[in-house]
């Protein structure tokens, strides 16, 4: 059942390029525009939302906070997200302008649902992002974005995380398709960009060997930290979750522009920093910047491990370990950003002998507080 592969995490991993392609099959027609029936909220009632609040736990929130990014970017409406957790104990402040969407890989986690549940009261349109039919918190939204990442067995997320984030993809540009914002070649352009994703994928899945290296050489380590900015801080926040869960080390993500204003002090020689670095291409400004956070890291002892666009050859002379990705656009970049953190977290625990697909202490849906 884990089709050869050592443990189902693996296995799943490798599925990425077609749960993605699933993910997106049916929602492109025949012109390459965008068909979302299943987002059964009115035309009139998307183009009257006056915010956004998307309410998610762990991987899912990762996935929320890139969401913001391209909904704000292709639908022009603000978007705010929030913890589950905390957002159901706020009172925060919602209407019959709000939409509401609420991830959840499982449809069965308490705090989203509750926080769900809180938003319908409060007279919020819902629409969920899950992955399982018929699960309970598409049945208490008014609508729902069925992510095909098929079953996902290892606690930890993986291709459930990448078609949430095509999901949510798809509901900014129907957002923006709906209220005018980004329209007919635009939205056929960037649904032709996700069209690529699985074949970009495919390049990131066979190059992951040295990933898988470098993981097992810093096995006996304590403290790994992620960087990055823009799109690639939530990417910074995963990788830092998954080596939590599965390597049980002590690891945090950081936005790389605040890195002098506190982390920076806990660099120390050796200490291994991931970076995920911005295309050189859309947004330079940033790029440029994060390749100075990666001299500053260097020069006080930090072991930089790379993440970066094929081609980008700025960040050659400060990476002590590179690991290329294929060029996609900004907005897209996590999709293959998150891969090789994937691959280097699972590599990590199984080389402290931890159990992969059931990390201690957890459990794969959380239904209870
Ligand atoms: O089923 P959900 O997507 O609602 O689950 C949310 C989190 O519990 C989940 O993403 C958790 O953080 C994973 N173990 C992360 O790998």
């Amino acid at each position: 059942e884990k089709g050869g592969y050592d443990s189902f995490m693996l296995k799943e991993i490798a599925e990425q390029p077609r749960a993605v392609a699933d993910t997106l099959l049916g929602r492109i027609d025949a012109e390459g525009a965008l068909t979302l029936d299943e987002v059964r909220i009115p035309v009139p009632e998307l183009r009257a939302v006056e915010k956004v609040v998307v309410v998610a736990c762990g991987t899912a929130f990762h996935a929320g906070l890139i969401a913001k990014y391209a909904i704000e970017h292709w639908a022009r409406v603000p978007c705010e997200v929030e913890l589950a957790s905390e957002f159901r104990y706020r009172d925060p402040i919602l209407d019959r302008r709000s939409l509401v969407v609420a991830i959840s890989q499982s449809g069965e986690t308490m705090d989203t649902l509750m926080a769900v549940r809180h938003a319908r009261e409060q007279g919020a349109k819902v629409l969920a992002i899950c992955n399982t039919n018929g699960s309970t918190i598409p049945r208490e939204s008014d609508a729902v974005l069925y992510t095909h990442a098929g079953p996902e067995v290892a606690v930890a997320s993986t291709k459930a995380f990448l078609t949430q984030l095509v999901a949510c993809y798809l509901v900014a540009l129907y957002l923006g398709q709906s209220r005018g914002t980004t329209w007919g070649d635009e939205v056929r352009s960037v649904i032709r960009d996700l069209a690529g994703i699985p074949a970009a994928l495919e390049r990131v899945l066979a190059a992951v060997e040295p990933v898988r290296e470098l993981a097992r050489s810093l096995a006996d380590r304590n403290t790994v930290l992620f960087l990055g900015r823009h799109v690639g801080y939530p990417v910074a926040l995963e990788g830092a979750l998954k080596l939590k869960e599965l390597a049980y080390m002590h690891a945090e993500g950081f936005a790389a522009g605040e890195l002098k204003h506190g982390p920076i002090a806990l660099v120390e020689r050796g200490l291994p920093v991931v970076v995920v670095v911005p295309s050189p291409r859309g947004r330079s400004v940033l790029h440029g910047k994060i390749v100075s956070n990666i001299q500053e890291i260097r020069a006080r002892g930090a072991r930089t491990v790379v993440i970066a666009e094929e081609g980008d050859d700025a960040v050659v002379p400060y990476a002590d370990h590179l690991f290329r990705i294929p060029a996609v656009p900004t907005l897209l970049q996590p999709l293959v950003a998150t891969v090789p953190l994937q691959v280097f977290a699972c590599e990590l625990a199984t080389a402290r002998g931890n159990e992969v697909d059931q990390p201690r202490n957890l459990a794969k849906s959380v239904t209870v507080e």
